[in-house]
C-alpha cells in the first residue's frame, strides 16, 4: 500500500493533490505522509509480539518537531547524537527516559545536557569517552547509565560511508576489547553499566548481518554476566534498509521474529534505532522543471532541488525514483536530472529514462523522507526547501521555506568594515 499514488495521471499524497501543494507552498519542498508514518509506526511495534522493547527513532533520519511529535505520541524514543537532537527530541515531548545517546565525539556541555535530563543511557565509543562521563558525572554528584557500542566486526554488505560495525571505522570498541572497557566501566565509580550496544551500519537489505551481530552480541552479554556484570538493554541499532529501487529488505516482522529467539533467554530490554526504515519511503522532495538542455551526448532536465536541498546522489551515488507529477501521454528520454548548483556532482539521477519533461511541470523525488532534509544546506546560499506533512485531505506546512534573509541572520560585520 502506497499512499503516495497516481489518481487520473496526477500523483496525490493521501487524499491531497501534490500539485496544489505546490501551487501554495513553491518549490522545492519536501513531502510527508502521516499515514505512511503510522503505518511503519505500527508495523515496527507490532513486530515486538510482546518482547519487552523501546523503540527509539534515530533522529538523524529526519528531525522535524512535527514529525519528532508523532513519535513522542506513539510511544517511541529517541537516538540521538548531538546536544541539539537532545533539544529536539525533549521539546516534541519524547521522555528522557527513552533516550539513547550515540556518538564518538560527545562534548562536555552536551554530555552535562543529557545527563540534566536524565536520558535512559549513554552509548560510549571509547575508553577516553567512558572516563569523561565518569568524570562530568562525578561533579554533578550522579551516576551516568551507560552501554558501550561493541563494534562485533561484521560487514553489513551496504555502501561504505554506511558501513560502521567494522574495525577499519572509527565507530563502537572492537568486541575482542569490550570486555576491558567493561571492566573498566565497572571500575569507574559514577558508571552504571545497563547496557550493551551495537549498530553495524545503515540500509541493510538482508537478513544475515543482523542475525550474525546479534548471536556475538548475546554471547558476549553471557560473557559479561559470568563475571558479574548485569545488562538490562540489549541495543541492536537501526539500518534496516528500504525499497529505493527494487531492493527487498526484511520487514520489521520478519526481522524481530529472527532476533527476539535469539535474545529472549537475557530477559533484556530489546531497544531498536530505526530511522530510514520509518520516515524514508514516507517523504518525497518535489521539484520544478526550469530547463531542458542537449548535446550529442546527453540530455539535461535541470530542476530547481540540487544537491545542498537532497545530497544522497551526490554524497553516496544513492538511487531515487523520479516520477513526474502529471503523467502524459508522451516519449520517453534519456537524462540527467540535474539541480542549480556549480558542481558537476551536483545531479539527482543520472542516464535515467523518464517522461519527456516542460519547463514549470514538477517531479517527485521518491524515497526522501530519510536523510534528506536533515542533511541540506545552504550551498550556494540557496534557501533550505519547505516541508509539509499531509494528513488525509489536509496539508500543513512543517517547516517555512528559509527567506534570503535567513542566509546572514548570524553573521556580523565587524565595525571596520562597517
Ligand atoms: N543508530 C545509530 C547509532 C546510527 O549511527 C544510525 C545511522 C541509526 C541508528 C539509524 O540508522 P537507519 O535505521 O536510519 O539506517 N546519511 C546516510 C545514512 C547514515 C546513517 C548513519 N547512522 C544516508 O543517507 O544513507
Amino acid at each position: 500500500m502506497d499512499y503516495f499514488n497516481y489518481r487520473r495521471g496526477k500523483l496525490f499524497a493521501e487524499d491531497v493533490d501534490i500539485q496544489a501543494i505546490a501551487e501554495k507552498v513553491g518549490t522545492p519542498f519536501y513531502v510527508y505522509s502521516h499515514r505512511t508514518i503510522t503505518r511503519h509506526i505500527n508495523a515496527v511495534r507490532d513486530a515486538f509480539s510482546g518482547h519487552p522493547h523501546i523503540v527509539c527513532y534515530a533522529l538523524k533520519a529526519n528531525s522535524n518537531g512535527a514529525l519528532l511529535r508523532i513519535f513522542a505520541r506513539e510511544g517511541f524514543g529517541g537516538d540521538i547524537v548531538s546536544g541539539g537532537e537532545l533539544f529536539r527530541a525533549r521539546k516534541a515531548g519524547i521522555p528522557s527516559k527513552k533516550i539513547v545517546y550515540a556518538g564518538v565525539g560527545k562534548t562536555g556541555p552536551e554530555i552535562r545536557a543529557a545527563l540534566k535530563a536524565g536520558i535512559l543511557m549513554f552509548n560510549v565509543e571509547s575508553n577516553d569517552e567512558l572516563r569523561a562521563i565518569d568524570r562530568i558525572a562525578a561533579s554533578m554528584k550522579k551516576r551516568a547509565p551507560v552501554a558501550l557500542r561493541v563494534n562485533p566486526d561484521i560487514d553489513a554488505g551496504t555502501h561504505p560511508y554506511i558501513t560502521t560495525g567494522m574495525k577499519k571505522y572509527k565507530f563502537g570498541i572492537p568486541v575482542d576489547e569490550a570486555l576491558e572497557s567493561y571492566r573498566l566501566a565497572k571500575s569507574l565509580k559514577n558508571i552504571e553499566i545497563v547496557g550493551v550496544q551495537k549498530h553495524i551500519g545503515s540500509q541493510l537489505t538482508e537478513m544475515r548481518p543482523f542475525v550474525e551481530s546479534a548471536e556475538r552480541i548475546v554471547s558476549f552479554v553471557e560473557r559479561l554476566r559470568s563475571e558479574g556484570i548485569g545488562i538490562k538493554y540489549l541495543d541492536m541499532g537501526g539500518g534496516l534498509g528500504i525499497r529505493y529501487d527494487d531492493e527487498t529488505p526484511p520487514e520489521p516482522h520478519e526481522l524481530l521474529n529472527r532476533l527476539i529467539p535469539l535474545v529472549k533467554h537475557t530477559s533484556c530490554t530489546l531497544i531498536i534505532e530505526p530511522g530510514r526504515s520509518i520516515i524514508g519511503n514516507a517523504g518525497m522532495l518535489v521539484t520544478s522543471v526550469l530547463y531542458l538542455k542537449s548535446n550529442d551526448q546527453k540530455n539535461f532536465v535541470i530542476v530547481d532541488a540540487g544537491m545542498n536541498d537532497l545530497v544522497r546522489p551526490s554524497l553516496y551515488d544513492a538511487f531515487h525514483k523520479i516520477e513526474p507529477v502529471a503523467k502524459k501521454r508522451r516519449a520517453e528520454i534519456k537524462a540527467d536530472i540535474v539541480g542549480p548548483i556549480c558542481e558537476s556532482g551536483d545531479f539527482i539521477a543520472r542516464d535515467r529514462m523518464i517522461q519527456e519533461m516542460r519547463a514549470g511541470e514538477l517531479l517527485a523525488v521518491r524515497s526522501a523522507g530519510a536523510y534528506g532534509f536533515s542533511m541540506s544546506s545552504n550551498y550556494n546560499s540557496r534557501p533550505r526547501p519547505a516541508e509539509v506533512l499531509v494528513d488525509g485531505d489536509k496539508f500543513h506546512v512543517i517547516r517555512k521555506r528559509e527567506r534570503i534573509e535567513d542566509l546572514i541572520a548570524h553573521e556580523q560585520i565587524p565595525a571596520f568594515l562597517k
